[in-house]
């Protein structure tokens, strides 16, 4: 194991000021897990203790940690071209970066918007949504469908078509005419599937439900992450799909996919929509597009949605929309460079490759006490665990600190999930050394 950078090792005096997002600040503040360095597969702490990346920062760092290919082009970029106007100017690559990940998307997914986040692209493509229909004559299409379990961000756009709770209820009225399917997942149907379940793709039907409820005429997409990830790692039942695509199809309403988690190779594929084989109208990104280096989001819309919106006066921008580091020379210079890392060491194929493995792995924890369920599917398993009776969730975040501070391995938590998804660059001997750190930090809680 490399020995780790002790100039690094700087810690703040004061944790006062920084509002942590997603954390209970005032537990992380009395025992900080800090992180200060990181290469390949493992962050190290301030005092040099390795921990082993179990869960690719949040679900980015598909290539592993601080690969030199990434850091240089990064480095190279920021001497040549610090930043570039994102309207009315543009820098050559972030064309060159749109065309490889056209080139990578299916059918005819092949103009990309930029933006910088997850969140970011979520919004992006429901108004993309919303204009589309309004520049095609079908303006009364405003209504927005989303899914319960569904995580698309902490935008208005996206927690008002999410469906986690606590991400919503203190939030006001969020977007008005938004409507839910309801969540895939169901235990005594599904318990300990590797891949997609048998049973669920009948649940798909709601949407005729909501389209008898609304009328099609009012509804102008439908959005669902094709593996709910961050609810807890619930892969889409076989068909279920398939069944959107042909009632959206029926029904003229647009069918987005949310692949901020699920692209660029989560799943063995660079999308989810070609392992699915299902083609999205838009399919949303973020997260593993740079390896987690620099923020950068966007949306993949097919052909036909860019063109409907190339008409008016020349002069006139089609979209009003857009954000002031969409297209950052720093962002595409990064993906760029990752998107040659995932070619060269052929690492979506590698997480095909190592699925079953992984999978194996992840199951043989089912007879560990107080596992109530193990999902698994590409590089990814979510393990519900039973909860303590006075507290939900309690239980898993008891995980997670164990995890870090005495087995030394980050594990993601969601409610009382815990969900493991490392870099792709995983060796099958950290796959045993994960799911062996995992066990014993689950019977120590239990
Ligand atoms: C499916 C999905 N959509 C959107 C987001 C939001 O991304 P960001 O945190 O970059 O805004 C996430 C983040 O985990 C996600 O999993």
């Amino acid at each position: 194991m490399a020995e780790p950078d002790r100039r690094s090792a700087a810690v703040p005096n004061d944790l006062e000021a920084f509002w942590v997002p997603f954390t209970p600040n005032r537990a992380f503040k009395r025992a900080p897990r800090l992180i200060v360095r990181a290469k390949d597969m493992h962050y190290y702490t301030p005092e040099g203790r390795a921990v082993l990346d179990g869960t690719a920062g949040l679900w980015c760092t598909n290539a592993g940690h601080n690969r030199a290919p990434i850091v240089d082009a990064i480095k190279r970029q920021a001497e040549e071209l610090d930043y570039a106007p994102a309207f009315q100017f543009a820098h050559p690559k972030s064309f060159e970066l749109a065309s490889r990940i056209a080139a990578l998307a299916p059918a005819d997914l092949d103009r990309v918007f930029f933006c910088n986040s997850g969140s970011e692209a979520v919004d992006t493509a429901l108004k993309i949504a919303l204009a589309y229909h309004n520049v095609r004559g079908q303006a009364s299409r405003t209504r927005l469908i989303g899914r319960e379990r569904g995580y698309h961000g902490v935008g208005f756009g996206g927690i008002s078509v999410g469906g986690i709770v606590s991400n919503r209820k203190h939030f006001g009225t969020l977007l008005a005419g938004v409507d839910h399917l309801p969540a895939t997942y169901n235990r005594e149907h599904q318990a300990f599937t590797k891949g997609e379940p048998e049973w669920g793709a009948h649940l798909a039907d709601d949407l005729e439900r909501l389209v008898a409820l609304h009328d099609a005429s009012t509804i102008a997409a439908v959005i669902v992450e094709p593996m709910a990830g961050s609810t807890g790692v619930l892969p889409p039942p076989k068909g279920y799909l398939e069944r959107l695509r042909a009632m959206c199809d029926r029904h003229g309403i647009l069918l987005i996919f949310d692949e901020v988690i699920t692209g660029f190779g989560r799943l063995g594929y660079a999308f989810a929509a070609e392992r699915y084989g299902v083609t999205p109208d838009m399919i949303t990104f973020a997260k593993g597009i740079t390896s987690g280096a620099v923020p950068m989001g966007g949306v993949i819309a097919r052909e036909g949605i860019y063109d409907a919106f190339m008409h008016g006066p020349e002069h006139v921008a089609e979209l009003f929309h857009g954000y002031t580091y969409s297209a950052h020379p720093l962002a595409c210079a990064a993906g760029l460079a990752t998107l040659d890392l995932y070619r060269d060491e052929k690492l979506f194929e590698r997480a095909k490759a190592l699925e079953s493995r992984f999978a194996d792995a992840a199951m043989a924890l089912k007879s560990v006490p107080g596992v109530l369920d193990i999902r698994t599917v590409g590089l990814t398993a979510g393990i519900d665990l039973a909860s303590r009776p006075d507290a939900f969730g309690k239980r898993a975040y008891e995980a997670m600190e164990r995890g870090f501070h005495d087995e030394g391995i980050m594990i993601r938590i969601t409610g009382e999930t815990l969900a493991l998804t490392p870099p792709l660059i995983v060796s099958e001997a950290q796959i045993g050394e994960i799911f062996d750190k995992v066990a014993r930090v689950i019977k120590a809680v239990m």
